[in-house]
């Protein structure tokens, strides 16, 4: 069954230089206990995706659609509901740790706090959790960890300490926006591991945004290929990366050091300027006349939605 669903999403953002249309008509689903991995390269909007459903857009932000979890649609709902909806129905993992903690508190206090927030512990209890918390994350030593501060721990401790906290309350769907960029390899796979195990163990679903193909690879049953605001791919993994169907997606994969390492060349288009046709058509080798004035529709092909006239 279907926990989140999104439909038609747009998001634009009123800047000096024009719109910038950073999410262009983007639909998609996660069901219960999946994970979903969203890829593409920078600037594509995948984390405008995660803060549309989390309603945490940058003012200058224009958003229609719909975006339904558990049935209510999060873009109407006031904004109580969405504060308790926040980090205890669906949690989020930003990417920098060292930003998402606060430098003057304990992690202890840190990683305690949905319970305060959502079920009103005093201190001592939301510290006692924190303890647990740290240990099931398999923190050496919880009870001193929760004394220490954020600058005492490593980039790899930070997050985990975070994936901790918000797990703490069970959520429903997580969303990690690059929870492992700029660790090293080990520590990737180690938070990788222990992500999935919790989110297994509290039957979670998962949108997980990141750059690292492998990790994408290792976590995720579905892969959602978003390019220049839209969705160009959605196929099971396992499916997607035997044989990716969209140019882009070839090419990405083709870029990776195991594949020979082929960047794709050229740029993606800039967000403001209305660019005719297939969005990826300056970059593509197999484009037609066809590809230069006629924009493809997102088509569902076996289990897949693949969005090229290749396959149409
Ligand atoms: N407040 C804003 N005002 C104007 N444009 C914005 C604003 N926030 C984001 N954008 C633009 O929206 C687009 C999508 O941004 P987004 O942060 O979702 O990219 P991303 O796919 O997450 O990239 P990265 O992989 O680098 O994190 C970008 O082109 C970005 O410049
Ligand atoms: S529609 Fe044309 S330009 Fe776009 S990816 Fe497919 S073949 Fe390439
Ligand atoms: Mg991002």
């Amino acid at each position: 069954m279907s926990l989140l669903t999104i439909e038609r999403l747009n998001v634009a953002f009123a800047t000096r230089q024009g719109r910038v249309k950073a999410v262009k008509n983007v639909s998609m689903s996660i069901s219960n206990q999946e994970t979903l991995a969203l890829i593409g390269e920078t600037g594509c909007g995948k984390s405008i995706v995660a803060q549309s459903i989390l309603r945490l857009l940058p003012t200058n932000a224009q958003i229609n659609g719909r975006i339904l979890f558990q049935g209510r649609d999060l873009l109407l709902v006031d904004e109580k509901t969405m504060a308790s909806i926040r980090g205890k129905e669906i949690a989020i993992i930003f990417q920098n740790p060292s930003l998402a903690l606060n430098p003057v508190y304990t992690i202890g206090w840190q990683v305690g706090e949905p319970f305060r927030i959502h079920q009103g512990a005093k201190r001592s209890q939301s510290i006692q959790e924190s303890v647990r918390l740290l240990s099931y994350m398999k923190f050496d030593k919880p009870e001193s960890a929760v004394k220490m501060y954020p600058f005492e721990f490593s980039g790899g401790m930070n997050q985990r300490a975070l994936i901790a906290s918000a797990l703490a309350l069970h959520p429903n769907l997580i969303i990690a926006d690059e929870p492992t960029r700029g660790l090293d390899r080990k520590v990737i796979q180690q938070i990788i591991e222990q992500l999935d195990r919790a989110r297994k163990i509290h039957s979670s679903s998962m949108l997980i945004i990141t750059h690292d193909l492998s990790v994408a690879r290792s976590i995720s049953d579905w892969i959602m290929v978003m390019y220049a605001g839209e969705i160009v791919e959605r196929a099971p993994t396992r499916d997607f990366f035997q044989s990716p169907f969209h140019p882009y997606a070839q090419g990405l994969l083709g870029s990776l050091p195991e594949n020979g390492f082929h960047p794709i060349s050229g740029q993606s288009p800039s967000m403001i300027e209305n660019l005719q046709g297939c969005q990826f058509h300056p970059r593509c080798k197999w484009a037609k006349e066809r590809c230069l004035s006629e924009k493809p529709e997102l088509l569902s092909v076996n289990r897949r939605l693949i969005r090229c006239f290749l396959y149409d």
